[in-house]
């Protein structure tokens, strides 16, 4: 039997030793990480640590970086694992990013978990609201809306390859944010004003950099930041303007859509704001403007001219065909709403 290398990241918290250790598995089709990872602790050392139970991409234990990438140890077959093994052949097994390491594979998700805290992910029917005989209702479209958004098991893959998670532990994260969207959907949810607020806020949906990370590594195909975007735009569709985030997209499309090309002089300033309140945000961005002046960006940002007189056109046409299409959306589930109310009637 073909013989596979694992090179996998351990840690010893009684000695707070960080090393790697290699270990050789046989392979045949079939066989995954987890098989591999399992055959090594059960008859080579049984110290190493590593979380597992469905084995069926079910339980959301297994999460891991192969490769460098988060991923279900359970879902990845040796064979893919390999067409990314390093330079020497083998495949480096390591916990999860963004997490505290308790030992070898095994992290502590309380992080994780207390972003969903954060982000309040429970139904809150209308506080006066009497309990229905049988169940609450919810109408197919608000369900077709986040069904995808409930599929998550909550592994923690998304976080652990989260490059804002990396760097500001206040950001709700992938996960908890594409849970918030799952509610902020329902229509069976009473709060959907206050959520879009709060996660309009410091740690919430601006914060994404749209790096397309989680997206990748989730094994659920929840589309994380997909949920991001649409949490964003019904934020702005529901009057929560007042923030960077907001303010920074419209400027960004306001700009296009006048000039036909991105305003770059006016985007910093715009995004912030104007008034007292914008001014130590005004201050902190002294350096970053001297470094531009210096490099000549800023001047040459504000001497491009605008697109040619087609090209505005054009612009203005695609933005006309984007809101177009956006009524048109709104109307066919007005009216399907309007048809599955007199079904509903009907019945
Ligand atoms: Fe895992 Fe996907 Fe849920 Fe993130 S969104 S915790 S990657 S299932
Ligand atoms: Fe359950 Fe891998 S062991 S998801």
């Amino acid at each position: 039997m073909p013989q596979q290398t694992f090179r996998i990241q351990r840690y010893d918290p009684t000695e707070d030793r960080s090393y790697e250790e290699e270990f050789a598995v046989g392979v045949e089709a079939g066989k995954t990480v987890l098989d591999a990872l399992n055959e090594i602790r059960w008859e080579q050392d049984g110290t190493l640590a590593l979380r597992m139970s469905c084995r069926h991409a079910i339980c959301g234990s297994c999460a891991m970086k192969i490769n460098g990438s988060s991923m279900l140890a359970c879902k990845t077959q040796i064979s893919q694992a390999q067409e990314r093994a390093d330079a020497s052949g083998a495949i480096t097994v390591g916990p999860m990013g963004n997490q505290p390491v308790i030992k070898d594979l095994v992290v502590d998700m309380g992080i994780f978990m207390r972003q969903f805290e954060r982000a309040e992910t429970w139904l809150q029917p209308p506080p006066d609201q009497e309990p229905p005989q049988r169940e609450f209702r919810q109408s197919k479209d608000s369900h077709d809306h986040w069904s995808h958004a409930s599929s998550c098991i909550h592994c923690g893959a998304c976080y652990s390859d989260c490059t804002v998670a990396e760097v500001d532990e206040t950001f709700l994260g992938p996960a908890a944010l594409a849970k918030a969207y799952r509610f902020v959907m329902d229509d069976r949810d009473s709060a959907k004003q206050e959520r879009l607020q709060s996660l309009s806020g410091p740690g919430g949906v601006w914060d994404c950099t749209r790096c397309y990370m989680c997206v990748q590594a989730c094994p659920k195909d929840v589309l994380p930041m997909d949920a991001i975007i649409e949490l964003r735009a019904e934020a702005m569709a529901a009057g929560i303007t007042n923030n960077h985030g907001s303010r920074h997209a419209k400027t960004f499309a306001g700009g296009v859509k006048k000039r036909g090309r991105l305003d770059e002089a006016t985007l910093v300033p715009l995004s912030i704001g104007i008034g007292p309140a914008a001014i130590p945000q005004m201050l902190a961005y002294i350096p970053s403007a001297i470094r531009l002046l210096r490099s000549r960006k800023l001047i040459e940002a504000a001497k491009r001219h605008a697109a040619s007189k087609d090209g505005r056109r054009e612009i203005k046409r695609i933005f006309q065909e984007v809101e177009d299409e956006k009524h048109h959306d709104a109307v066919n589930a007005a009216s399907y709403e309007a048809l599955h109310e007199e079904a509903l009637k009907a019945h």
